[in-house]
């Protein structure tokens, strides 16, 4: 992609003229697919290609030897099972991004179940309340294991799916590689944590460097984005297509909304019904907008049968949600603090005690919620069941979070008491305030953190509890 930080050569416009050179002799890896109930879900590493075919394969730590995983795929309302199976060499665990499911399946070690040891296995079972686009990934030492490549799809379809021609699931991903395509060694170091996170220097749509279509004009396209980078922001443009957004983070939008781009942050999922509508002949093109320019990750030729263009399409069924009270909410207000150029406050709690900032920074702590950094005895707020919570979080940093809460999704509180859509993780920017409500409704201990993993590890990582 394109010249970033990294030292690896191919940039993406060598990708893509290489892509264009071979004429399809490299096939761009499909998304495999495992419908089988009680799925064995194999995490170990592997080989793949990831760079252009003349570079070496790329060790990487994978679902099922791919990257990303298999699309695990069920109807809502059944019973999802998977069986983890580690055949890493250290712990690990299965989080369900996004999906209300009971505590004990959450999957994060430590609070919600012990990590999974090396050889062993896990079992998940738990009913798929809501239909949409999940993802799902480890949460033990998640900065090593999610840049390794542990992410997968998690799809559960609604009862009357709308009616597309197509469907792409479309992975995007941010890779630190070496010249020689190996995944970079160093995880976690000072500079990631207190800037960005891990940003790469390859971005990949499903495991390849660009995705190569072709579809006829009219074609109507259900487009599942997912971003699982762990630090990298996509902005993405739609050209040759009409687009509308119909779910984030798997929740239906009441009405669809046209757009021409979109940003996707860690962990986001975004849901789109598209018209290919760029002419016969010429190419459409989802971009990534990048400092130097625009990237096309997924580029369609439009060839075949034109089809007529079809008219705006209609919200996707709901998903049963709780309504917020937003009158009589508790606000418990969530200060972010710390990273390079500002830092942290003179003291900060951690592990039980109050310390000087620079010593926390000596321990690889850069970041703080409210004055503490990573957890603590305590959780960040404690609500009964049933109860609304508000949260405004005020971000006094310099770099954007992606902040995420486990076990129940939230909608933005907007000006004049307007809501907006509901979600699982939001992008809150430098010196922005964006203010969030959840109703309580699954009881347990739930994670309350920032998906930019490097953060995530450095002090942004905090919990709430329901009782
Ligand atoms: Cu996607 Cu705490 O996780
Ligand atoms: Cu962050």
């Amino acid at each position: 992609m394109a010249r970033c930080e990294g030292k690896m050569d191919p940039t993406r416009r060598d990708v893509m003229a290489l892509a264009g050179g071979l004429a399809g002799a490299q096939v761009v890896p499909g998304l495999a697919w495992a419908g089988a109930p009680g799925h064995r879900l194999t995490a170990a590493p592997a080989e793949v290609q990831l760079a252009p075919g003349d570079y070496p394969k790329t060790r990487v730590w994978a679902y099922d030897g791919r990257v990303p995983g298999s699309v695990l795929r069920r109807r809502q309302g059944e019973t999802f099972e998977a069986r983890l199976v580690n055949g890493l060499d250290q712990p690990t665990t299965v989080h369900w991004h996004g999906l209300r499911l009971p505590n004990a399946m959450d999957g994060v070690p430590g609070m919600t179940q012990a990590a999974v040891r090396p050889g062993e296995s896990f079992d998940y079972r738990f009913v798929l309340r809501d239909a949409g686009t999940f993802w799902y990934h480890p949460h033990a030492n998640s900065l090593e294991q999610i840049s390794r490549g542990l992410a997968g799809v998690l799809v559960v379809d609604e009862a009357e799916p709308p009616e597309v021609d197509a469907e792409e699931i479309l992975v995007l991903d941010d890779w630190r590689l070496t010249e020689d395509a190996q995944l970079h060694p160093e995880f976690g170091n000072r500079h990631d944590m207190s800037h960005a996170g891990r940003l790469g220097n390859y971005i990949t749509v499903n495991g390849a460097g660009e995705l190569r279509r072709s579809y006829p004009r009219g074609t109507r396209l259900r487009v599942r984005l997912v971003n699982a980078a762990t630090a990298r922001i996509f902005r993405l443009v739609f050209r040759g297509m009409d687009a509308w957004v119909v779910a984030l983070d798997a929740m239906p939008l009441e009405a669809p909304e046209r757009i021409e781009q979109v940003e996707i942050g860690p962990a986001q999922r975004v849901d789109l019904i598209v018209n290919v509508s760029a002419g016969t002949g010429e190419e459409a093109i989802i971009g990534s907008v990048e400092r130097d320019g625009t990237y096309a990750t997924v580029s369609v030729s439009v060839a075949g049968q034109e089809q007529a263009m079809r008219a705006a399409p209609h919200a996707l069924p709901p998903n049963d949600l709780p309504t917020l009270a937003l009158k009589d909410a508790r606000q418990v207000p969530l200060v972010m603090e710390g990273g390079a150029m500002r830092g942290l406050p003179e003291r900060v709690r951690w592990q039980g005690s109050k310390r000087e900032a620079r010593a926390l920074y000596e321990a690889g702590q850069f970041w703080a919620f409210n004055g503490q950094a990573g957890m603590d005895g305590a959780p960040l707020i404690e609500a009964g069941m049933g109860e609304t919570v508000r949260v405004p979080m005020e971000n006094r940093t310099a770099f954007s979070h992606a902040m995420h809460l486990h076990g129940q999704h939230f909608r933005e509180v907007l000006p004049e008491g307007r809501l907006g859509p509901w979600r699982d993780t939001l992008v809150v920017h430098p010196d922005e305030t964006r203010e969030i409500a959840f109703v309580a409704e699954n009881p347990g201990d739930w994670m309350f953190h920032c998906h930019m993993a490097a953060h995530q590890m450095s002090g942004m990582m905090n919990w709430i509890r329901i009782t």
